[in-house]
């Protein structure tokens, strides 16, 4: 058995708490406090000079508890992370089990942090490196228990990526409102783009499982798939299931969770499941052909999915979604580091957007990410854009996109040439353009081609943003 102690650092602006903590764990034979962190500010520094291979992250006043999770697992993602939450921040479960984060709830008690880290002892991959913990044992309800990590690697920290990367995810919470005309587009538009003299290298991804509808938008074969990802997928975590010399008929939801966390594929792999839009270069990975093959895929493919993404080759990655709440479409939320709200101006469209806007605000999930786009808009409408900026409670500062209603859109659709490819005039296809830039401002400064337009200044980041990106 392996008793070697796994380093733990404590983030809570509570010193009392932290103080008991570390002085109940002086002796513990699992876990290591090697720092503690009461100001965000210091997070990075903390991470570099302890190496931590357990987070424990409680209340900081400067930063969500969300956020602060999401930035750890996102550039981090080879430590584990557990969510202290009090009661005011309990609403974050759901969130942060979509992000693999455990969750308990205070006060925290040494003996569950013991337990976790007992935990994590057990489960050694063979070459002796820490994996993820799996089932929930810890009295509290803890949270999504997978993810990747960087076996055979010790905790340190990961290779920054070498280029920038973006993930935008188009969302609405209504049906036919544009999402997928407008991720096509979208998807089209940084494809065109050059950055250095090379183009963009894009990839579409149809998260709108059962009924996604990208491929047919581009005139493009539903073969592969993102089904026959998940099979191989499946194929791989059977192997091991049968490695152990177990039945895999017999392994439960939560165990597969468990084997998916050990699961590591190659950025690569993606490239197996794309079809090629041939007149733009634009890679897609379309829903499954079978709308039953849908059902069969699981929250823990999804995640070991985008990960592998987050991983891969490409310069832009953008997820249609559906207009739901399912696992697919929030972990694509979280995943995203862009969201295009995506409305009509119709009451219902608008009522539905304000409501996810609370709920994401409820959240505290980061508003700066979200950008609304209006589409469809006539030039006389019911409601103004300035009394829908009021029902958003949108900051002044906000931008509130819009996209005009576009007879061309329809014929495009129809045809599965996108707009952007289009002879023609068209009324919509410059505030496509005009979008796409305000989601990669940078594009605008450094592409040496593009579609013609202004440029923006790019937004201001937040300060964790730039921190972690330091
Ligand atoms: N700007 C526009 N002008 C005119 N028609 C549009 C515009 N945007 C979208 N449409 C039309 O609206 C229809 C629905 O669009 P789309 O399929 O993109 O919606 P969606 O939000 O993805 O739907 P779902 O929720 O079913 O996935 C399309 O057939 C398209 O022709
Ligand atoms: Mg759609």
């Amino acid at each position: 058995m392996n008793t070697e102690r796994r380093r733990l650092l404590l983030i809570d602006q509570d010193v009392v708490m932290i103080s008991e903590l570390k002085q109940k764990l002086a002796e513990s034979e699992h876990l290591a406090v090697c720092g503690e962190v009461q100001r965000s500010d210091d997070l990075l520094q903390a991470i570099q000079r302890g190496q931590p291979e357990v987070v424990m992250v409680g209340s900081l006043t400067d930063v969500d508890l969300g956020f602060l999770c999401q930035q750890i697992r996102f550039f981090y993602p080879q430590i584990v992370c557990i969510a202290a939450c009090s009661v005011r921040e309990s609403h974050w479960e759901p969130f942060l089990r979509n992000l693999g984060v455990w969750v308990i709830s205070k006060p925290v008690q040494a003996a569950q942090l013991e337990m976790m880290a007992v935990h994590l002892s057990r489960n050694h991959d063979l070459t002796g490196q820490p994996s993820l913990p799996s089932t929930p044992t810890l009295g509290q309800q803890a949270a999504g228990s997978w993810g990747t990590i960087d076996q055979g690697m010790p905790a340190t920290l990961p290779p920054k990526p070498s280029k920038e990367k973006h993930l935008i995810t188009v969302y609405g919470p209504k049906g036919g409102v544009g999402k997928t005309f407008l991720s096509r587009e979208l998807a089209i538009f940084f494809s065109l783009q050059k950055v250095n003299g090379r183009r963009l290298k894009v990839l579409a991804v149809d998260f709108n499982l059962d009924l996604g509808t990208i491929a047919t938008s581009l005139n493009l074969a539903r073969r592969p798939n993102l089904y026959n990802w998940v099979q191989n997928i499946d194929e791989q975590l059977i192997e091991m299931v049968k490695k152990e010399g177990r039945d895999p008929t017999e392994v439960a939801h939560g165990e597969w969770q468990e084997y998916s966390a050990l699961l590591r594929l190659s950025p690569e792999d993606v490239e197996q499941y794309v079809v090629t839009h041939p007149e733009s270069g634009l890679h897609v990975l379309t829903s499954p052909r079978d709308i039953r093959h849908s059902f069969e895929i699981k929250d823990y493919h999804l995640y070991i999915i985008l990960e592998t993404l987050k991983q891969s080759e490409y310069d832009v990655i953008l997820i249609d979604t559906a207009p739901d709440t399912t696992d697919a479409t929030i972990q694509a939320l979280f995943f995203a580091e862009r969201v295009v709200m995506v409305g009509n101006p119709v009451v219902d469209a608008i009522e539905n957007i304000q409501r996810m806007l609370k709920l994401l605000r409820e959240a505290d999930y980061p508003e700066e990410r979200i950008e609304i786009c209006m589409n469809r808009l006539q030039r006389k409408e019911m409601f103004t854009l300035e009394e829908i900026r009021a029902y958003f409670q949108l900051h002044p500062g906000k931008e509130l996109y819009t996209i005009p209603d576009d007879a061309e859109v329809k014929r495009t659709i129809n045809t599965g040439i996108p707009l952007l490819l289009a002879s023609g005039r068209s009324a919509a296809r410059e505030a496509v353009a005009e979008l796409g830039r305000s989601l990669i401002p940078s594009l605008a400064e450094r592409q040496d081609e593009r579609v013609e337009g202004k440029s923006r200044k790019p937004k201001e980041r937040s300060f964790l943003f730039k921190l972690f990106q330091r």
